[in-house]
């Protein structure tokens, strides 16, 4: 009997290739096909008009950045009183409507997707800038100065809603959200995290109520369900996602029962199908994230809570991998879309990363720090 030479065995990379992980692999969404699973964060860059009208600097910034898997378009407000900050765009006027239209025009001609993230502040807003008393679950004050048009203001104790209130501000969502499908958005994100109204509904220190608003973990969960409920029956299921950020202490939020909050949050949703849940500062070791993930039947966006020097050092994707083996199906990311607009490229190649410039983040308008971050060059010299 022959025996047939055997190859000599060749010692093999550590290294996967870039190519071959996941984060680049398509996915569904609904009605979508996502060409990889990296989706750009929420990110409020305060570059609307005054009136909250997007222009041709935020159609740019987006298009540039149309190689993601999704777009999610920064906190825009579903009304004149949910406004947060000055130059937070709207989509709630004709104009607004206008302007996203020519922000999701060119986000398709260069190839993208795009859902919308409906914020409404409540307290996290102030009468200089949206011209109106801020409206919340319950009158307790914002503790920290807010920008305001004339720069930084105390903040104001908001009035607590009505039931009139929570009628009115349920069927505003649902209108902001046919406005965005209206604009060309393929959906919307409900804002339900990071302080504002609905995760201060979600929360003790910023809900008092003792009607059936408040009080139990089902009457805190209450109006983010109703809100998802709403904007479910305007636009469909397949267009509404939810952004969650469980145990997130920001904007001066304490949620109290977290680990009860969030599992009956995610079973309720879980009912009226809404095509994802976004959460925020996942953790592939933590006990709740898990538990999510066993609760939430359908897609799951997470987003790594990153340090500035993972950010730097390979912008998330390390955690971004791990997530995805920990259960997750798609990988937010912020920062690093912020500074690269052809992210995805520069991820999947190793390519270098270019410098965050955190001084242009916030508050400061204009195209610098915004559109004017370099995209690698390609081709032959
Ligand atoms: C400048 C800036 C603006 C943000 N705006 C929003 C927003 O409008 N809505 C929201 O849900 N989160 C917002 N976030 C949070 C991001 O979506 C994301 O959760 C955070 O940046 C962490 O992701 P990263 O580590 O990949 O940057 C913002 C973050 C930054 C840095």
């Amino acid at each position: 009997m022959t025996q047939t030479p055997q190859a000599p065995q060749t010692p093999r990379t550590p290294q996967t290739p870039a190519s071959s992980s996941r984060l680049f692999e398509p996915a569904r969404l609904g009605g979508l096909v996502l060409p990889n699973r990296l989706v750009m964060a929420p990110l409020t860059r305060n570059r609307a008009g005054a009136d909250g009208v997007p222009g041709e600097l935020m159609a740019a910034h987006y298009a540039q950045r149309a190689s993601a898997g999704l777009i999610i378009a920064e906190g825009t407000t579903p009304n004149a009183v949910g406004q947060s900050y000055p130059h937070i765009p709207g989509i709630h006027t004709p104009e607004q409507i206008a302007g996203w239209r020519r922000v999701t025009g060119a986000v398709g001609a260069a190839g993208g997707r795009m859902f919308l993230q409906l914020q409404h502040a409540g307290r996290v807003g102030h009468p200089d800038t949206s011209g109106h008393v801020p409206l919340a679950p319950s009158a307790v004050r914002f503790p920290e100065p807010l920008p305001t048009p004339g720069g930084l203001r105390e903040g104001v104790t908001p009035r607590a809603m009505t039931a009139a209130d929570i009628g009115a501000t349920l069927a505003d969502f649902a209108t902001a959200a046919r406005n965005a499908v209206a604009a060309g958005f393929a959906g919307v994100e409900v804002h339900s995290a990071n302080g504002h109204l609905l995760h201060q509904f979600l929360s003790r220190n910023t809900n008092l109520r003792t009607d059936a608003w408040g009080g139990s973990v089902e009457r805190r969960i209450r109006f983010t369900v109703e809100v998802v409920r709403a904007v479910v029956a305007a636009v469909g299921r397949d267009r509404v996602g939810v952004r969650i950020s469980p145990g997130a202490n920001v904007n001066g939020i304490e949620e109290g029962g977290t680990g009860e909050l969030y599992p009956a949050l995610a079973e309720a949703l879980a009912e009226l199908e809404p095509v994802y849940l976004h959460q925020v500062h996942a953790d592939p070791d933590d006990a709740l994230y898990a538990e999510i993930r066993k609760l939430w039947p359908g897609t799951l966006i997470a987003n790594p809570a990153l340090s500035r020097e993972e950010v730097a050092a390979d912008g998330g994707k390390a955690r971004g991998e791990r997530l995805l083996a920990a259960g997750a199906d798609l990988i937010a990311l912020g920062r690093g879309f912020v500074a690269n607009p052809d992210f995805v490229a520069r991820l999947r190649t190793g390519a270098p990363l270019n410098e965050l410039r955190p001084e242009f983040l916030m508050h400061v308008g204009g195209a610098e720090g915004y559109n004017d971050y370099p995209a690698l060059q390609y081709g032959c010299a």
